[in-house]
Formats: structure tokens, sequence, C-alpha cells
């Protein structure tokens, strides 16, 4: 090894290039590094770039300091930090919220339904509302499954005005707050009231209900069944089987089912009873969250 710095090297010129070496080489002579500058356009944009550099120091938020204006840096003379856009444009966003939802509070539903603006600022906010806390149980487009009810049709068991789903909302079905909608399904079989013949004929009535024709007809195929419905039966169905909202006794006599409509569904329906089971939502949501998934709910489709 030579000795790459020694002097006699340095600032050689070099006959071929007419350029002063660096007096550096790598094999101790005849690699060496020639002594050019730097080109032009290369210096000018270091010079830009640093004074870009000390401009922007100075102007934004840059230089950490501990608890400095701008969260943890000095503040610049711009004044700009990102935590001040956010902070202006959430202010803004409360604002308009604040705007609607004062007339939102005071304005009934009647007002809602007419109202333009509040009727998308309802649905808006109840779409969200209904994501975050009923579609596990309904689906994400409330359109249910078995035990959970479906709220797209217009069958309703508890009712479909806004009123109703209101109620329902707020305190449950079958919830434990002392409001709740709390009728069910009696346990025929598991407790007794019926024997399993009667049991069977009771379900091919019901069943016949929507598959034989009808009401009538199905009484005129199984008259068993039909006299046992009359007696057990009626209370929360109705005597035509179409239901009594304020039973929560379902209609019998359309294609729609809570829990299904085959033969076996229906029969452990009617041996065991039922009695699905809602929270009620008023500890657990505001009172404009209520009503706008109220007013959501019944604008899936359904509503009355
Ligand atoms: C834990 C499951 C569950 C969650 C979560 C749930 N529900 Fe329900 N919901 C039910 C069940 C079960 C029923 C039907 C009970 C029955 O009548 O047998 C029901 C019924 C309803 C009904 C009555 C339908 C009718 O035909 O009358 C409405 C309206 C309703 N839910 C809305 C909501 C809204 C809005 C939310 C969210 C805030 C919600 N539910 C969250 C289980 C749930
Ligand atoms: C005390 C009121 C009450 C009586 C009496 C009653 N039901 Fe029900 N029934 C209900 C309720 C409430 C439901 C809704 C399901 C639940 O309990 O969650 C229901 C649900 C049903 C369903 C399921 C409907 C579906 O869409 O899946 C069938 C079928 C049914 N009842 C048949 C009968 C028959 C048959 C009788 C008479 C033997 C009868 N019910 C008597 C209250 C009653």
């Amino acid at each position: 090894m030579t000795d790459d710095h020694s002097e006699d090297h340095k600032g050689r010129l070099d006959k071929e290039t007419g350029v002063h070496t660096t007096g550096h080489s790598w094999d101790g002579g005849s690699l060496e590094e020639l002594n050019n500058p730097a080109p032009r356009w290369w210096v000018w944009m270091y010079i830009l770039c640093t004074l870009w550099a000390i401009g922007y120091w100075v102007i934004y938020p840059s230089w950490p300091v501990p608890g400095g204006e701008a969260r943890g840096a000095i503040e610049g003379t711009a004044g700009y930090s990102t935590y001040k856009e956010l902070e202006k444009s959430q202010a803004e966003i409360t604002a308009r919220q604040a705007e609607y939802l004062g007339a939102f509070r005071s304005a009934s539903y009647d007002d809602i339904m007419k109202s333009e603006k509040l009727y998308k600022f309802a649905t808006t906010g109840g779409a969200t509302a209904f994501k975050d806390n009923c579609a596990t149980c309904h689906g994400s487009g409330g359109s249910g499954g078995p035990g959970f009810p479906n709220l797209n049709d217009d069958d309703w068991i508890w009712g479909g005005t806004i009123d109703d789903i209101e109620q329902t909302i707020r305190y449950g079905i079958r919830s434990n707050h002392p409001e709740t909608r709390f009728n069910m399904m009696t346990a025929f079989g598991k407790d007794e009231i019926l024997e399993p013949e009667e049991i069977n004929q009771v379900v091919d009535f019901v069943l016949g209900i929507s598959k034989e024709g009808g009401f009538e007809a199905s009484a005129a195929k199984h008259p068993d069944g039909a006299e046992v419905f009359a007696y057990n039966c009626t209370a929360c169905h109705g005597e035509d089987g179409k239901g009594i909202r304020e039973m929560g006794g379902p209609n019998l006599t359309d294609a729609i089912w809570l829990y299904g409509g085959d033969r076996d569904t229906v029969y452990e329906t009617v041996y065991g009873g039922r009695g699905g089971v809602m929270q009620a939502w008023t500890d657990r949501l505001d009172d404009d969250t209520i009503r706008q998934l109220a007013v959501y709910v019944h604008s899936l489709g359904g509503g009355e």
C-alpha cells in the first residue's frame, strides 16, 4: 500500500485532461481523482434548496420544542399548523351540525317529513347509527334474518309509524326496561297446554293459511286445527290470524315469517314458544340519535 495522501501527488496536473488531481489515488499511481468543480446547475440547486429550507423554517412550524404553540414545534411566522386546520374544519362541522340539530330537536316527525333538509339530516345520521348499533342483528340493510325482523318490508309486528318505531327502539322488546314491549309466544308443548296431537293440528291449519288459499280455505280443510286456533291463538294473533300489534303477535296469513314457515320451524315455535329479545336503547343512545334512527328505519321502505 502506498500513502494516498502523500505531498507529491497533491495538485498534480493531469496532462491528458489538463485538470489538477485532488491528490487522492486508489492504486498508488494511475487511478487518481481529478479535481473537477461540481457542475454549476448542481451548485445552484444546492443553494436554492438551502434557502428554501431556511425560508421554510421561518414560515412554518419546524424545530421541535416541548409544549410549543404548534404542539411540540416552534410556530413559524405563518402561524400554520395541521392541528389548527383540523380544529377549524371540526368547528365548521360542529357548527353546521348545530344548525341542523337545533331545527331537528324542535321539529315534530311531521315537520321532519316535510323538510327535505331535516329528513336528509335524520336519515343520514340514522343510517350511520344503524350500522353501528343495529346491523349486528338486523343486517346492514335492515333485511333481518331468522328471529330478527326485516325492517324493509311493510310487515310490522309492533307497528310501523315513526312513533311506534321510536317506542320499540327506545324501550326494546322483552328487554329489562319497565316500559318494554313484552308479550311473547306461549310454549304450548313445553308447558303442556296442548297435546302433541293438537299442536300438529294447529300447525297444519297455520301452514294452510298461507299455503292453501287463505284462512277460510284452511279452516275448511283443517277444522280441528282451526278450533284449536280459535281457543288458544286468537288473543294474540287475532280472530283472522292477521296479528295484533299491541300483543306483538305477528300476522300468520302472509308469506313473511319471523322464524320460518317450514313445518318443523312452525312446530318448534308452537311447541317451545319464542321470545326474541331486543335491548332498550334509551340509556345507550341519546335522544337525537334515537329519533334519527326512527326516521331512518321508517324510511327503509315499509314505513306507515
Ligand atoms: C340483539 C339483537 C338486536 C339488536 C342489536 C337490535 N335489534 Fe331490533 N329487534 C330484535 C328482535 C329479536 C326483534 C323482534 C322481537 C320480536 O318481536 O320477536 C327486533 C325488532 C325490532 C323492531 C320492530 C319490528 C316490527 O316489525 O315491529 C324494530 C323497529 C327494531 N328492532 C329496530 C332496531 C333498531 C333501530 C336497532 C338499533 C338501535 C335494533 N333494532 C337493534 C333484535 C335486535
Ligand atoms: C300470548 C300471546 C300469544 C299467543 C296466545 C299465541 N302466540 Fe304465537 N306468537 C306470539 C308472539 C309475541 C310471537 C312473536 C314471536 C316471539 O315471541 O318472539 C308469536 C309468533 C308465532 C309464530 C311465528 C311466526 C313467524 O313469523 O315466524 C307462529 C307460527 C305462532 N306464533 C303461532 C301461534 C299459534 C298456532 C298459537 C296458538 C296455538 C299462538 N301462536 C298463540 C304471541 C302469541
